[in-house]
This record gives structure tokens, sequence and C-alpha cells, in this order.
């Protein structure tokens, strides 16, 4: 059976590696995710496209998803994954190991404290290095969450995807892959909880050209109006521990819930990059609720991670 993209259409990244969101230019996510698309349909097709090809997975930090979509997406197009967990550049410098790695494997996906950590992987070595969570980034749950939001609603443009929480890592990647797409954003965090500046100001940037508002308030009504999408994350992130008694404070009324819930829209999906705590920044009943997309969200990391690998490696 003909392939939709057969491996002459697939269009190769210009960006050699995937370290934050707009490493990818418009055109590359809107390739990938109709390519994620495509290989949910036919994954079989795409049997081969790694043949031969192995790629290191090194992770600081612990995984489910992350980890298993990226060790199962390899395997399922022919690759070898091969995973290795613990601090990076600790028992060696990061300079050392980048180079270690790039004589043996043909890409790294890494899942870091830094930022900076990835960005130094992707100095020192050859080959490209994907950004599998940082504190600043989640480029590759973005992914999985634009496709997702793509097959609930088509077009994004016109849409609105409200975040109700910490301004961190993923609503970061979630904003900026939102406003790039067309969708309005907004998100709604306690004062002293707001995204990043700096990632504001990009975040400013797209919506000017897409045409997309961007709205961060300390109001959750207004950040839900009109919204399509309610996503949240939890308060506390991996690397924040110490700060959990503070942040279950700060967060209080920030808890996704039935009446929050109901400020979106009456046809609202709900949204979450998992793991969850189930009674902190959600209820068990929104979890489990019929417009729940949660676990949509999880398998999709599995088929837009398998077109990020076609893009940049195959
Ligand atoms: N959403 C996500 O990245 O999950 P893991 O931390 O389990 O990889
Ligand atoms: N913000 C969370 C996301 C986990 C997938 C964290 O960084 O721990």
């Amino acid at each position: 059976m003909a392939t939709a993209f057969s491996p002459a259409q697939i269009m190769k990244t210009n960006a050699s590696d995937l370290l934050r969101d707009l490493d990818l230019t418009d055109d590359e996510l809107l390739h990938l995710l109709d390519l994620a698309a495509e290989v949910k349909q036919s994954p079989r097709d795409y049997a081969r496209a790694l043949d031969g090809k192995s790629i290191a997975l090194l992770f600081e930090k612990p995984s489910l998803r992350t980890r298993l979509t990226f060790e199962l997406a390899i395997k399922q197009l022919g690759g070898d994954a091969l995973f290795v967990d613990g601090p990076i550049g600790v028992r060696e410098p990061l300079k050392d190991v980048a180079r270690n790695l790039d004589r043996w494997v043909d890409g790294i996906v890494a899942r870091v404290f830094q930022q900076a950590t990835v960005e130094g992987l992707a100095e020192w070595s050859a080959v490209p290095v994907i950004n599998a969570l940082s504190d600043l980034y989640h480029p590759c749950q973005a992914l999985g969450d634009a496709q997702t939001l793509r097959e609930h609603f088509g077009d994004l443009k016109g849409r609105k995807v409200a975040f109700i929480g910490d301004g961190n890592n993923v609503a970061h990647s979630l904003m900026l892959t939102s406003l790039r797409l067309g969708a309005d954003f907004a998100i709604g965090c306690p004062e002293g909880y707001t995204p990043d500046p700096d990632i504001v100001a990009q975040a400013e940037g797209l919506a000017a050209v897409s045409g997309a508002s961007l709205l961060i308030t300390h109001d959750t009504a207004r950040a839900l109006a009109g919204a399509h999408a309610v996503y949240t994350d939890v308060w506390t992130s991996m690397g924040q521990e110490q700060e959990l008694v503070k942040r279950k404070k700060s967060f209080h009324e920030f808890q996704v819930d039935d009446e929050l819930f109901a400020q979106a829209r009456p046809d609202a999906i709900f949204m979450h990059c998992l793991p969850a705590k189930r009674g902190e920044e959600v209820t068990d009943s929104i979890m489990e609720h019929r417009r729940s997309a949660i676990f949509d969200q999880a398998e999709n990391r599995l088929h837009a991670q398998k077109a990020l690998l076609l893009m940049m490696l195959s």
C-alpha cells in the first residue's frame, strides 16, 4: 500500500537539534503534525526507517511516558534505543560525554535538570540532540499535545487553550506551540509563578505573527472564558521538591475542579501532560471526565516523536 509520505517526501529539519520548541520552523511543525497523523494511521509503513540507527536516551530525572514512547518509537522504526539514567556531566565533563556518544550513536534524547545541559550536549556532539524535558521546555510534550488538539478541533486558528497553574516548562512549550498554530493562549497562574519573561517575549512575537492573542492573568475566570481546552500540570515540578509546602499554599485556588472546568466552553476538553497529583492541581472527577483527553495525549507522544525522529534522523 502506498504511504502518504514516501521517504523522499519527509521534510528534513533545518535545525540539527530540538532543544527548544522554536528550533522547528512553522512549516516543519505543520509537516511534523501531518506526518504524525499519517504514522499513527499506518505505523507499519515506517518500520524500517531507522534501520541500523542507535539512539541514546540520557535521563537525569524519572519518566514513564517520555522514556517508553521514545523507546517504542525507536524500536517500531527499526532502530535501537540505549537507556542510561543518572546525572550528566558529574562523573566526567559534559563535553567528554557528548564526544563519546558521538562515536557510537546516531542521536541523543536527553531529559535534564538544566536547559544548559542539552545545549552543552548539542554543542559538543555532531549528532542530533532532542530535549526530552528541561527546566525551561518540554517540546516533545507540546508536539503530542498539538496533535491531540488538532484531532479534537482541526485547524487551531480561532480556538483557545487555557493553562491553569504554574508557568513552567510544559506551560512554556504549550504557549509557544499553541500561538504558532494560531490558537489564543491564556495562562491563569498565582503571583510569582508567571512564565519566564524571555519566553513570554518570544510568545508575544509569535502572537503578533499568527494574529492569536496571549493573556497572562491571575484571574482564572478570565483565562478560562471561551476556552476549548483546559490544561494543567503539577504545582511542584521535578527538582522543586523543597518548595512543595509553599507551592501548595500559593496554588490553592488554582485546582481544576468541576467548578473551574465549567467556566470553559461546554465542549472543552481537559488536558494534562501527566503524571498528575489528583487532589492537588486537578480533582479525580476531572481526570476521569468524559471530556478528559489525557490518554490521547499520552498516546500521541509516541506518534509525534516518531514523526520527529523521521524528520531528524531517517
Ligand atoms: N508527560 C511526561 O513527560 O511524562 P513522564 O515524566 O512520565 O515522561
Ligand atoms: N512540569 C513537570 C512535567 C513532568 C512531565 C516537571 O517538570 O516535573
